[in-house]
């Protein structure tokens, strides 16, 4: 069970509207964990979208949704990590480990972000744990979004799904893994819940609102 405040606090200052978000939250083993973000509110007419969120949460289908609608093209980080390398993310965590995944996952990031024609990235599920690829997007000036599913649903498709998720073979693993990346997750600039009934277009369509809402602020 994770319990959350947050407390949103708006500030100006000269290089414009910034918000200042505090997250409290309880980790997996009952800890309180707190980490700020500071986060530009603009968003502007060439700005990437990157969709977060955990494994099975929706991310692929949505940016491409949301890509199509906005008519500009969709990067899957992790498509794009099996074409460069050859191999899929699973096979390189299965072969190598995580750690040589991770490495591979920032380089790639980097390149999917200097990649003008795109628009949306969808990254996997434990790139936006890593504070060097937060740093990287945050560099982009990124707009960034947390697709919030229940972890059930995020186990049901993890289960179904042809693609074994190595970092969460078994239930409990997962379980784990989604109670302690929430917090984190938590750090994007906008949070979509996402539920069972949703097609994958209605997200989209919700995504698209927080990005017009955004841009009707600035
Ligand atoms: C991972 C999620 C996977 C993939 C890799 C590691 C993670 O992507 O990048 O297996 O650490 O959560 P999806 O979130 O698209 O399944």
């Amino acid at each position: 069970m994770v319990a959350s405040t947050t407390a949103e606090i708006n500030l100006q200052c000269l290089a414009g509207r910034l918000r200042l978000s505090e997250y409290l939250w309880k980790d997996d083993k009952g800890r309180f964990a707190i980490a700020f973000k500071v986060g530009q509110q603009r968003l502007m007419n060439n700005q990437k979208i990157v969709i977060m969120g955990f494994m099975g949460s929706g991310k692929s289908t949505v940016a491409h949704d949301l890509a199509r609608k906005l008519n500009y093209r969709a990067i899957d980080l992790d498509d794009l990590i099996t074409m460069r390398e050859s191999r899929r993310p699973r096979q390189i965590i299965e072969q190598d480990g995580e750690a040589a995944f991770r490495k591979i996952e920032t380089r790639i990031l980097r390149e999917a972000l200097r990649e003008a024609s795109a628009r949306v990235v969808a990254v996997g599920g434990g790139a936006w744990t890593i504070a060097e690829n937060r740093r990287i997007i945050a560099e982009h000036e990124a707009f960034t979004v947390w697709l919030d599913a229940p972890f059930e649903l995020c186990w049901t498709r993890i289960e179904a799904g042809r693609e074994t998720r190595p970092l969460a073979r078994f239930r409990e693993t997962a379980q784990t893994l989604y109670t302690a990346r929430r917090g984190i997750y938590a750090l994007a600039d906008v949070r979509i819940p996402v539920s069972e009934n949703e097609s994958a277009e209605t997200i989209a369509m919700k995504v698209a609102g927080a990005v017009d809402q955004l841009n009707a602020k600035s």
